[in-house]
């Protein structure tokens, strides 16, 4: 299917740290620690150069850090490797996770073909070995597709997380099981990474469907995708305004998770956006940094990609994945200034700016998840660039109803490496949306633009519980990090997914 999805083996094991047969063996290593205990027996292997690293200062235990030395004595690993991964009392998955892909990357680099990583510190080993198989797995994606020369260095045949005995024992299944989910969600968010870096004259709304097909295929998931004629019969005439100025056609993607047994309610309704470019229509962008608009349908491949992880780990339940997907394009039949389109809901929305498409085909994207029954609306779209002037690239603009489902959303997020802050739902934000002669218009404006676009989305909810995730700033990165490549980060796939985890009555008194 892609480079990434080349199956890489990641395996537990908690056999003797000597015992261990790797090339690179990665320990992770506090601020002002000194070897002691399991940290001992990884200095004496290393023949006394960690603990002469961490004496000078050379390594400090900062985050990301890195030192490597040859493994001297008695251990089968070739080479070790201490990263820095903070204080101990600041120690979080999310910090785990980045510091895990840092290593991954650092080993890469230095193309290392296996790798095992040492679970420490006071964290639940249950979500630190899932944190960990994750962040390894993010440090596999690979970029570099179409070109012909030089590839980037190939991720890592073979990963290992180790965890002691005495750890592991009393929970060996439950750890196994997280490895495996890990690996799983992480190579779920590399797929999705891979599909928002393809081109748009690659990517098309027809061959977005494809992929999705391809992606979700074979896994006991329902996919339709729906073209043109389905679209007009349903009504969904925001996407098809859209979808005017351009000659490729538009499609919904549809997939559905029914797990057997899984009681009717509550139905999850995931809705990604799916402009496969976005020129912003007859409302032209300029020309600077237009390139990046082949991300706008980053949300819809965070959905997709969610239904595949949500499929694989056999989540208790049910839910659809909505995928509204077109072109934002200026043709001669495209929609103008002014134009009024009417969605399969019924509400008619004056469209004043063209570039503002996003919230006009979620808008029926919502409409059709509660059609198809979901009873708990969470949308994710690279919605305006007024989230990313609030918010910056630190974290995703969180918006919704009731706050229990906000919350719930957001330390799922928060827990699976996507970072959410929640923005206001003023009633004052419905003034900007009024129109002389329709029911609505699609764009506020300059003030609170974030906001606004999130009071049109509320429109289409009928109060049900709804999360809208502008992921505008957090789905592509600008500048590399140690965690972190430039290009595309494969957001909220990770939230999407344990969200069809969350227990009976995360989803009720909602
Ligand atoms: N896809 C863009 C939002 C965007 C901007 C994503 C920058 C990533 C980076 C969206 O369709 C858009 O054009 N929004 C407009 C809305 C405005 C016209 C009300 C915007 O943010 O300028
Ligand atoms: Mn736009
Ligand atoms: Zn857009």
């Amino acid at each position: 299917m892609t480079r990434t999805a080349l199956a890489q083996a990641l395996a537990l094991t908690s056999a003797p740290l000597p015992d261990i047969d790797t090339d690179l063996f990665v320990v992770p290593l506090f601020e002002g620690e000194s070897p002691s205990g399991e940290l001992q027996a990884v200095d004496e292997a290393s023949g006394g150069a960690v603990g002469r690293a961490i004496a000078s200062r050379e390594i400090q235990g900062r985050p990301f850090e890195f030192f490597l030395t040859p493994s001297t004595s008695g251990w089968r690993a070739a080479r070790i490797a201490a990263i820095g991964v903070g204080k101990r009392g600041e120690f979080t998955t999310e910090r785990l996770r980045r510091v895990a892909t840092a290593a991954g990357l650092n080993a890469r680099q230095r193309r290392v073909a296996r790798i095992a990583w040492l679970h420490r510190g006071d964290l639940d080993p249950v979500a630190a070995v899932q944190a960990a198989a994750e962040g390894l797995m993010l440090a596999a994606f690979s970029a570099d597709r179409y070109r012909t020369g030089e590839r980037c260095n190939p991720p890592a045949e073979q990963l290992i997380i180790a965890v002691d005995a005495s750890t592991a024992r009393p929970l060996l299944n439950r750890i196994e099981v997280a490895v495996e989910r890990g690996r799983i969600l992480g190579e779920c968010s590399n797929i999705s990474r891979e599909l928002c870096n393809e081109p748009s004259n690659v990517l098309t709304p027809t061959v977005f469907a494809e992929r999705a097909s391809e992606i979700c295929g074979g896994l006991g998931l329902t996919i339709d995708i729906l073209g043109e004629r389905e679209i007009a019969e349903l009504g969904m005439g925001l996407l098809q305004g859209v979808s005017r100025g351009s000659s490729e056609p538009p499609r919904v993607i549809v997939i559905r998770h029914d797990p057997p047994g899984a009681p009717a309610s509550p139905v999850l309704g995931l809705v990604g956006k799916g402009v496969t470019f976005d020129t912003g229509g007859i409302s032209i962008k300029p020309a600077d940094g237009m390139e990046r608009m082949k991300d706008d349908m980053a949300g819809g491949a965070a959905v997709i990609c969610a239904m595949r992880a949500i499929a694989l780990l056999k989540a208790p339940r049910r839910v659809v994945g909505i995928i509204p997907a077109t072109e934002n394009m200026p043709g001669g039949r495209a929609i103008k200034p002014g134009d009024v389109l009417t969605g399969a809901s019924g509400k008619t929305v004056e469209v004043i700016n063209t570039d503002a498409e996003g919230r006009l085909i979620l808008g029926d994207g919502l409409w059709y998840a509660q059609k198809l029954g979901a009873t708990h609306l969470v949308d994710v779209a690279t919605l305006t660039g007024a989230c990313v002037v609030a918010l910056g690239k630190a974290a995703s603009g969180i918006f919704g109803q009731p706050e229990s489902w906000v919350d719930t959303v957001r330390r799922t997020g928060q827990a699976a490496g996507d970072r959410c802050w929640p923005m206001p739902l003023y009633e004052e934000y419905a003034e900007q949306l009024k129109s002389e002669i329709a029911d609505m218009i699609n764009s506020g404006g300059r003030p609170a633009g974030a906001c606004t676009a999130a009071m049109f989305l509320k429109e289409f909810t009928n109060g049900l519980p709804w999360v809208h995730l502008d992921v505008a700033g957090t789905a592509w990165a600008e500048d590399s990090k140690p965690w972190q490549p430039k290009g595309p980060s494969g957001v909220a796939v990770r939230t999407l997914a344990e969200l069809a985890f969350l227990e009976p009555g995360a989803f009720e008194g909602v």
